[in-house]
């Protein structure tokens, strides 16, 4: 028999994980405080799984039976009958608190409970439950139907039986799983700091304007989008936010100081795309702005933000948060990065990597720009990452 699943906030990210639990053929129970919310979610996902009938990924009839696979229940007593609870309900550790507590007084007592959190710990969230085993991090990334990255998070609390259960599941749904340590940011929000971090230094520095940087990082990395384009998208609100929090968790590590830039655009209003002007402006009629073309001038750009990253993923690996092939996998998967960091940096040579993170450190005589201990070691030995 197929599994149970109930997901807890029917906004942004529960229901699109409630939408692709139900096209993997689960019963689902999504449950949210808001009626009204209940109804958008419904018609929201209504209206994507239309548009996945248009392009034939689904029949009309595959669509009324994943339809009819999502109950929406406005009490968390609708959750009971659940083999796993998936929260994705508002970013307060208070919250959550008090919702894991509810809800183990009513689900059964294998019933796993997991948190689609974004920045808080899952062992503090499993504190608030009485057999704190079964507390797992589940992280999609937005939009859950379409991304295929999942983070898991087991915490200090989780058990062994919890983590292959929420693996095999996550996977049978056709999810890229990536196993993490229940450290600020887990992978993706952790190692991609440097790339807004460090183009926004190398703005405040006036080596180059936006359009500058974001052209160095397309036109050199292949990245889809450039650091201020992409932060644009995300909302500089949010985007300053997570830096925030990642800086406050890692207690104070000068790696991830924010910048006054982001958080006077963000102090301003100026959020990005939603609100018509971020670091560019977004309104009918305003000017794009070029870019500088300078080959010498967006070759550095690239490199500095490049090796950044790279120092980044290999400190990930470095404090076990995930294994070589995990931080690759996240960064290919999670936030469509054209390779994976460690991948890039063999291919670079690591020697070549750890000179240019010298080159900085001896400039600026900066912490930030501290190269790993085991990309020292690893230059040393002359070893890679992958053989
Ligand atoms: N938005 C993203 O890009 C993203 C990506 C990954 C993870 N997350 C995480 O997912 C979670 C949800 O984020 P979101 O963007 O979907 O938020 P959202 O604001 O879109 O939705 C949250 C929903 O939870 C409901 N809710 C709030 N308190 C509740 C309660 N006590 N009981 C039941 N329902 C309640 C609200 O009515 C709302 O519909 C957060 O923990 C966030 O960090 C967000």
């Amino acid at each position: 028999m197929s599994k149970i699943i109930g997901v807890i906030g029917a906004g942004t990210m529960g229901s699109g994980i409630a939408q692709v639990a139900a096209q993997c053929g689960h019963s689902v129970y999504l449950m949210d405080a808001n009626v009204e919310q209940l109804e958008r979610a419904k018609n929201g996902v209504s209206k994507s799984l239309e548009k996945l009938v248009e392009k034939g990924k689904f029949t009309v009839d595959q669509k009324s039976s994943i339809e009819s696979n999502i109950h929406y229940v406005a009490q968390l007593e609708g959750l009971s009958t659940c083999h796993l609870i998936i929260e994705a309900i508002v970013e307060k550790m208070e919250v959550k608190h008090s919702v894991f507590s509810s809800l183990e007084k009513i689900v059964s007592a294998d019933c796993i409970l997991a948190s689609n959190t974004s920045s808080l710990s899952i062992a503090s969230i499993g504190s608030s439950l009485t057999k704190a085993d079964r507390v797992i991090g589940i992280h999609f990334f937005n939009p859950a139907t379409i991304m295929p990255l999942v983070e898991i998070i087991p915490a200090v609390q989780t058990s062994e039986a919890t983590i292959n259960d929420a693996v095999s599941l996550i996977q049978s749904w056709g999810k890229t799983v990536v196993l993490c340590k229940d450290t600020p940011g887990f992978i993706v929000n952790r190692v991609a700091r440097p790339f807004y971090g460090e183009a926004l230094r190398i703005y405040e520095e006036g080596l180059a304007d936006f359009a500058t940087i974001d052209w160095a990082m397309t036109h050199f990395g292949g990245f889809k989008m450039g650091p201020f384009t992409l932060m644009d998208y995300i909302g500089n609100d949010v985007n300053y936010a997570v830096t925030e929090s990642v800086f406050q968790a890692f207690y104070y590590d000068p790696r991830f100081k924010p910048s006054f830039t982001q958080k006077r655009h963000s102090e301003a209003g100026f959020y990005g795309r939603k609100t018509g002007r971020g670091f560019y402006q977004y309104a009918e009629g305003t000017e794009t702005s070029e870019p500088t073309k300078d080959e010498i001038i967006g070759k550095i750009i690239f490199e500095r933000v490049l090796v950044m990253l790279i120092n980044e993923a290999v400190d990930a690996v470095f404090m076990q948060v995930a294994s070589v092939k995990d931080v690759d996998l996240a960064m290919t998967k999670g936030v469509n990065y054209p390779k994976g960091l460690l991948a890039w940096a063999d291919e670079l040579g690591l020697d070549w990597v750890l000179d240019k993170l010298n080159e900085l450190f001896d400039e600026y005589g900066e912490d930030r720009y501290r190269p790993n201990a085991l990309l020292k070691r690893m230059v040393k030995k002359g070893d890679k990452f992958y053989s």
